[in-house]
């Protein structure tokens, strides 16, 4: 299946992998991308050693494209672009924030710019700045959040940008690519669908409880100096939540949230971590590998084509 975003990035399918910090790690990155997608690696609190050691991680494991995620607003921006620039990272994706340095820096070196944005005038900001495509994510992702569902979001700015658009927030299936394309996009990201995946280097418990939980599990939650997080609703959840209800300043809320992703997906603490998880969860219903996942998703889509034209012309 070839659309403008597997040429610009050099891949099979289009498929993208959402980065997700302390779970988009090597194992799972490199598994995508040897499946003919886009692995991200989830380095938002990786410190420039680490982002280092991690990318000849995911070089050992494979030969293919993948990216690096990262927040434009780190401390140690400068040193994290000297690292992706000097190990040959191919793609730089990055969320909201000032881009000026990433663009300045990375595409003299012919890194492909692929962020992530959460309104039509993000993605026409990312557009003039100098971004190759973007990725749009609706409301029903998991992880930070906007407030727009992909149905109406996707379009939007499918229709306001020239550069390829990735849909995100809600894609776990060949219905969801389909969709996506018919909306605008040329492909699809998913965070929560890999989650659950066999090469997914997260305890095998978090998995199973996303499989086991319905579209209505999630909730946001406005934490975090005020940051939209759609997570699985726990006792967690439920307890910030409550903070927002009594009041309690964000610092505290900040506080009392801090480390809280590490306790979910590094410790499998599935009452006290935060589950960030998008509400494709209702459709998640296995652990499959990267590569059967991706297969199935491009079959499912590419079958339906035909049964979908002769359902229109039938009526
Ligand atoms: C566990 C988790 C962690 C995430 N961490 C990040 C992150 O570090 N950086 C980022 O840009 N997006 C992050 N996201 C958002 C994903 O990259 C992706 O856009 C989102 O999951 C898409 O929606 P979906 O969950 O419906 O597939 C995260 C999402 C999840 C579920």
């Amino acid at each position: 299946m070839k659309t403008r975003i597997t040429e610009l990035l050099g891949i099979k399918y289009p498929i993208i992998q959402g980065a997700m910090a302390w779970v988009s790690l090597p194992p799972l990155v490199a598994a995508v991308s040897n499946a003919g997608g886009l692995g991200i690696l989830g380095a938002s609190f990786m410190r420039p050693d680490e982002l280092r050691e991690n990318i000849r991680n995911i070089k050992e494991l494979t030969k293919n494209p993948f990216a690096v995620n990262f927040m434009p607003e780190n401390p140690e921006l400068e040193q994290l672009l000297d690292v992706i620039i000097e190990e040959d990272v191919p793609v730089a994706s990055y969320g909201k924030g000032n881009p000026r340095r990433i663009i300045e820096r990375t595409l003299s070196h012919g890194i492909i710019n692929l962020p992530t944005m959460g309104a039509v005038k993000h993605a026409l900001k990312a557009e003039q700045d100098g971004a190759h495509a973007v990725i749009v994510q609706g409301t029903e992702g998991g992880g930070h959040t906007g407030y727009i569902s992909s149905s109406i979001l996707v379009p939007m700015v499918a229709k306001s940008v020239k550069i390829p658009v990735v849909a995100a927030g809600g894609f776990g299936d060949g219905r969801g690519l389909l969709a996506a394309l018919a909306l605008g996009a040329e492909g699809i990201s998913m965070g929560s669908r890999f989650i659950a995946t066999k090469e997914c280097p997260i305890p095998h418990l978090v998995k199973e409880w996303i499989v086991n939980a319905s579209e209505k599990d999630t909730v946001v939650t406005d934490n975090l100096t005020g940051i939209r997080c759609r997570v699985l609703k726990n006792e967690f959840s439920q307890r910030l939540i409550e903070m927002k209800e009594r009041n309690v300043s964000p610092w505290e809320m900040m506080q009392h949230a801090r480390g809280r992703f590490k306790k979910a997906f590094l410790e499998g603490d599935l009452k006290e971590g935060s589950i960030a998880c998008g509400q494709v969860a209702g459709i998640i219903d296995d652990i499959p590998s990267c590569k059967e996942l991706i297969e199935r998703i491009v079959k499912d889509a590419e079958d339906m084509i035909i049964p979908m034209k002769e359902k229109v012309l039938a009526s």
